[in-house]
């Protein structure tokens, strides 16, 4: 982070910077350079350690700062991650021109060096897109009772920075590093750590996280969609090393034609419209002996909802004194396949803390077990399922706790209400005791709806309430 100005009075500036993207130590030497009037073919950049005489670090805020167009500055925070060692010089041609008398310098693409910094801005972007979608975690066992994971990933520019915020906002929930030649990451649930370059670490083939992503793949890989060159150009064969899924490709796209055969005929001989009546009455013939048969033909149940990826089901143990039944899973319980760790799943475990209760003693679930939600560009928007939906999953809502026999099933929010009656709750005039079926219950708000309050006192209010409710459902329970 350190600009070093190591040459005395003369003809030449040499500026030392950190590798890396060293953005603090740029702007303050620019900050310097300008002050001083030094122009860019005076100044020599370099980055590295700074040597046993070099002169001591230059205070950031010792030289006045300079505003420049928030175009620059966006195209300065992604060619500093560029891997190129000319990038500091070509950068300071830049601000020394826009802050010297062609302020409109970044508008004109046609100049030479605003074409190649944009070429290496985007290169940046590209890499970073690529780290997003091809990071693959992998068990790294117990550490300290929580379990530990890790990757590994090789980008082409100094981003890891840039990434990390994507990671925590993606698994928030999970203890993680990301290892990369250039830098690391490590976050544990709370605080996030930026550290080191690293090497290639021996990472344990095959766990049960990577299987759970190699069967989400299998399913969401759309043979009718296959188009190898296009695959190929948006993952790169040097990625593949790192992407258990790269095992399964070949595989997939060699049997895309049968299986786009095999939609067809399906589709062909398939009800024009999907009767849930219908699906329920062809479930209830199945008679599944535990839990873990109804899991597993639940997993193999194509999903009811548009958008459906995976199955996502219930957790926790089997006579555990409470259930919890939500609405359906989230994006992130699809991509995690866990219920309740998004957003409105952390703000449930907080209630529930404050109400004397933890995850591990309860039992988990939604009323839909698949995620529902429309394409919107890159981002998935959940979509509350109809009741017809909500009806539909009712078969394996019932056969669950029928398994799990808790004392008390608490409904978070109207669907759950719905699919545990029978028949559609007001939770406003119902909140509070109420039975289910015979089935002793508890209805109250779901999390996302105290999410979505917007005014922060009506927000503690319902919370309040919300915490209350769980607790004396869990007196019930206990009772
Ligand atoms: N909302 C739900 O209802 N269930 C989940 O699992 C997550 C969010």
């Amino acid at each position: 982070m350190d600009a070093l100005f190591a040459s005395p009075a003369g003809a030449l500036r040499e500026v030392i910077l950190s590798p890396g993207a060293d953005a603090a130590g740029f702007r303050a030497a620019v900050r310097a350079l300008v002050a001083e009037g030094l122009p860019p073919e005076r100044v020599i950049w370099s980055t590295g350690a700074p040597g046993l005489f070099d002169a001591p670090p230059m205070a950031p805020h010792a030289a006045p700062a300079f505003s420049l167009p928030r175009a620059v500055t966006e195209l300065i925070g992604l060619v500093l991650c560029h891997g190129d060692p000319e990038r500091h010089g070509l950068l300071y041609r830049l601000i020394w021109r826009t802050v010297k008398d062609e302020r409109a310098l970044i508008d004109n693409p046609a100049d030479p060096l605003v074409h190649r910094l944009m070429r290496m801005a985007k290169a940046v972007r590209r890499d970073i897109h690529k780290m997003h979608a091809f990071v693959r975690f992998r068990s790294a066992g117990m550490v300290q009772g929580r379990e530990r994971f890790l990757a590994w990933f090789e980008p082409e520019h100094f981003i890891v920075e840039a990434v990390a915020g994507f990671f925590v906002k993606r698994f928030p929930a999970m203890d993680w590093s990301i290892l990369t030649p250039h830098g690391s990451l490590s976050w544990d649930g709370t605080s996030l750590v930026i550290g080191p370059p690293a090497l290639r670490p021996a990472l344990p083939e095959g766990d049960g996280f990577e299987e759970g992503w190699l069967s989400y793949y299998e399913s969401t890989f759309n043979p009718a969609r296959t188009n190898t060159a296009m695959m190929t150009k948006e993952m790169p064969k040097k990625y593949w090393a790192n992407l258990p899924e790269a095992k399964l490709i070949p595989g997939l796209v060699q049997s895309a034609a049968s299986r786009v055969d095999a939609m067809i005929a399906r589709e062909a001989s398939a009800p024009r419209k999907r009767d849930p009546r219908k699906a329920v009455e062809a479930m209830s013939e199945q008679a599944p002996g535990t839990l873990e048969e109804l899991n597993r033909l639940m997993r193999d149940t194509p999903p009811f909802v548009t958008g459906g990826t995976r199955a996502v089901l219930g957790e926790g143990p089997a006579g555990a004194p409470l259930a919890l039944v939500g609405e359906q899973p989230g994006d992130q319980e699809d991509v995690e396949g866990r219920p309740f760790v998004g957003p409105a799943g952390r703000l449930l475990m907080k209630a529930l803390g404050e109400a004397g209760l933890s995850r591990e003693q309860l039992y988990l679930t939604n009323a839909v077990k698949h995620f529902k939600y429309v394409q919107r560009g890159k981002r998935r928007l959940h979509q509350s399922p109809t009741s017809g939906e909500v009806k539909h999953y009712r078969w394996w809502l019932k056969q669950e706790l029928d398994f799990v026999q808790p004392r008390l099933v608490v409904a978070l929010g109207a669907s759950a209400a719905l699919a545990l009656a029978g028949h559609p709750v007001s939770v406003t005039r119902a909140r509070g005791p109420m039975k289910f079926e015979g089935r002793p219950g508890y209805v109250t708000t779901h999390p996302s709806y105290l999410l979505r309050l917007p005014d922060p006192a009506a927000q503690n209010a319902a919370y309040a309430q919300f915490v209350a409710d769980l607790k004396a459902a869990a007196e019930r329970a206990a009772g």
